[in-house]
């Protein structure tokens, strides 16, 4: 399952980057806006810090044809490993295709149902993004509807990964892996949160103290030099 951070903010992604098996970033207008005032800037700390993996971002045009000219020149910008972010409208599915035909990298967002995955999927997406938090929010079942995609998907052997995204806890995340998502996007809180069991941290320390106890602050590959 390939492990992406859903947001832009460089501290944290750098942060983060050195320890969390990281596959790439993605962001969403929400979240460039409320990272600085010159997005541009911010798609070039996240280039650096990405260094070839994953970036996505998403148009902020209204129509297909707008959507393709900016999926064109942020490709161009970004490179090979950039993933134009479409949404599910009419104008989109239009994009996605002129996209797909161009040869650009296409993940399809605000998505909330298997069928929106479907007709994605059909145009040639090579992602797309259900919104599993959203969706538990409006009493549907998140999770389930990222396993119904997952199998329409497989039936009709499609490419087309899903990368599950809006999440708030690490339940969530947990149901769409066993639910064999492909991906999935969370923010950097969440991410470190992947990692917490408070008997984790109890093993660790008891393994530590007993060894103190006994040797001291000799580390065990003292004892295997000449
Ligand atoms: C992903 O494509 C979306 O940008 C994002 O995950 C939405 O998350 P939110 O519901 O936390 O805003």
């Amino acid at each position: 399952m390939k492990l992406l951070l859903d947001t832009a903010d460089v501290g944290r992604i750098a942060q983060l980057m050195p320890f969390m098996p990281i596959d790439g970033v993605t962001t969403n207008p929400t979240i460039l806006s409320k990272e600085s005032d010159d997005p541009k800037a911010t798609i070039d700390e996240l280039k650096k810090l990405m260094n070839g993996k994953m970036i996505h971002a998403q148009t902020t045009a209204y129509d297909s044809h707008g959507m393709f000219e900016q999926a064109k020149t942020l490709t161009e910008y970004i490179g090979s490993n950039f993933y134009i972010k479409i949404p599910m409208t009419m104008q989109g599915l239009a994009a996605i295709e002129k996209c797909k035909a161009e040869g650009l990298n296409v993940t399809v967002t605000a998505i909330f149902t298997p069928m929106q995955a479907l007709l994605a999927a059909k145009l040639g997406a090579d992602f797309v993004a259900p919104y599993v938090d959203r969706l538990d929010n409006i009493t549907s079942d998140g999770a389930s509807v990222v396993g119904e995609i997952v199998n329409i998907l497989e039936n009709y052997c499609y490419d087309t990964e899903v990368l599950a995204a809006s999440f708030k806890n690490v339940q969530q995340v947990y149901n769409v892996a066993s639910v064999g998502t492909h991906a999935v996007t969370v923010n950097a809180d969440l991410c470190q949160k992947l990692i917490f069991h408070p008997f984790t941290d109890k093993s660790i320390e008891d393994f530590d103290f007993d060894w103190r106890v006994k040797y001291g602050d000799k580390q065990i590959t003292d004892f295997f030099k000449k």
